[in-house]
């Protein structure tokens, strides 16, 4: 009987690991060793965290073969790449810190690679490609560990990278999960419903960071899920806000995270010129299709009396252009 591909590639990826944890001892990791140091990545986070290495030269590729795995699973798996004029087969990962990506059950579905050259031609991060096992959809980094601390605070982290993370779980924060730039699904929705608890969102205080607080939110509202966000007023990330000395702003910011109507106005009215009709229209816009995507009929009520005192328009005006936003969209 024929073993599944799932297993194969769940086998495959439990190898590599190994491998690269192996690697990271290495004297070739000199300079991978190096970079995590200057991010304050110490002995007992590349532990917990199961971080590793891989050289250049194709070695896991050549590893995986005398393990006797064949060309066609080592492909399939998202490990190697086969050239078939050479008839060789190539390492994906090749001069990068490896950081495993582990789904809820805390299996290995994939990898993310880190360059350690400040500029380079190269992507600065490279993710497993779409296999059996591995989704871009589906990536939640560290929430086998994470759902630990989250089900006892009743609350749950959500950031941008798995650096975030790492940060935020050496000082003392282990209730936080790294989407890795992809945008919240349907899966991490029904993840989020094991800790019955609070979602609160704190993606990167740049412009994608805010679209991606709101769509988010827009996400868990409508599936009924409890979401604050973390209204972080700095253009840095979490890790950078850490790495200057700035965590209790971190802890205060997450402590004072602000409900999504709250954090939606305040992140767009600083931009409205109240005296150009076009700018009060436009905020309006984004703040009432983002209530009619969010399909609740409370927020849908709090936000004309916070629209109202806000802009000044009357409730009548407000309820008007929900309908007029209401009928374009259809
Ligand atoms: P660091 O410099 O390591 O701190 O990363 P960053 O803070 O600049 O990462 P950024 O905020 O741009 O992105 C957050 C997450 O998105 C990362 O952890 C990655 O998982 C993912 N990401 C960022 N850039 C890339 C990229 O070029 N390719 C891929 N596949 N993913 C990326
Ligand atoms: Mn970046
Ligand atoms: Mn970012
Ligand atoms: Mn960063
Ligand atoms: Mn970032």
């Amino acid at each position: 009987i024929q073993e599944k591909k799932e297993t194969i590639i769940f086998r495959l990826n439990n190898e590599a690991l190994a491998f690269f944890k192996l690697n990271l001892r290495t004297n070739e990791a000199r300079s991978a060793v190096k970079y995590l140091k200057e991010r304050d990545i110490n002995v007992e986070d590349i532990q917990f965290f199961e971080i590793g290495y891989l050289p250049k030269n194709n070695s896991l590729v050549n590893h995986l073969l005398n393990k006797g795995f064949n060309i066609s699973d080592i492909v399939d798996a998202g490990l190697g790449t086969y050239n078939e004029e050479k008839q060789k087969l190539y390492d994906i990962f090749s001069d990068r810190i490896i950081f495993p990506i582990k789904n809820e059950n805390n299996e290995i579905i994939g990898f993310s690679g880190r360059i350690m050259e400040a500029d380079s031609d190269r992507p600065k991060y490279l993710n497993t490609r779409e296999t059996k096992i591995f989704s871009k959809r589906k990536i939640a980094y560290n929430f086998s560990e994470a759902i630990k601390s989250a089900r006892i605070k009743k609350e749950i982290i959500i950031l941008e990278g798995y650096m975030d993370v790492i940060s935020l779980h050496k000082n003392g924060i282990t209730n936080t999960i790294a989407l890795m730039g992809t945008s919240l699904s349907q899966y991490h929705v029904n993840l989020f419903k094991m800790i019955k608890g609070t979602v609160k969102m704190f993606l990167d205080g740049d412009e994608p960071g805010i679209k991606g607080n709101i769509e988010a939110a827009q996400t868990l509202i409508s599936n009924n899920q409890k979401v604050l966000i973390v209204n972080n007023p700095t253009n840095n990330d979490p890790d950078e806000l850490i790495k200057q000395g700035r965590k209790s702003e971190v802890e205060q910011m997450i402590a004072e995270a602000l409900n999504p109507l709250e954090y939606i106005i305040s992140k767009k009215w600083n931009k409205v010129d109240t005296k150009d009709f076009n700018s009060v229209e436009e905020f309006m816009k984004e703040v009432c299709s983002f209530v009619l995507k969010c399909n609740n009929q409370i927020l849908f009520e709090t936000s004309i009396e916070e629209l109202e005192n806000i802009t000044g328009l009357s409730k009548e005006s407000i309820i008007d252009f929900y309908k007029k936003i209401s009928r374009n969209k259809n």
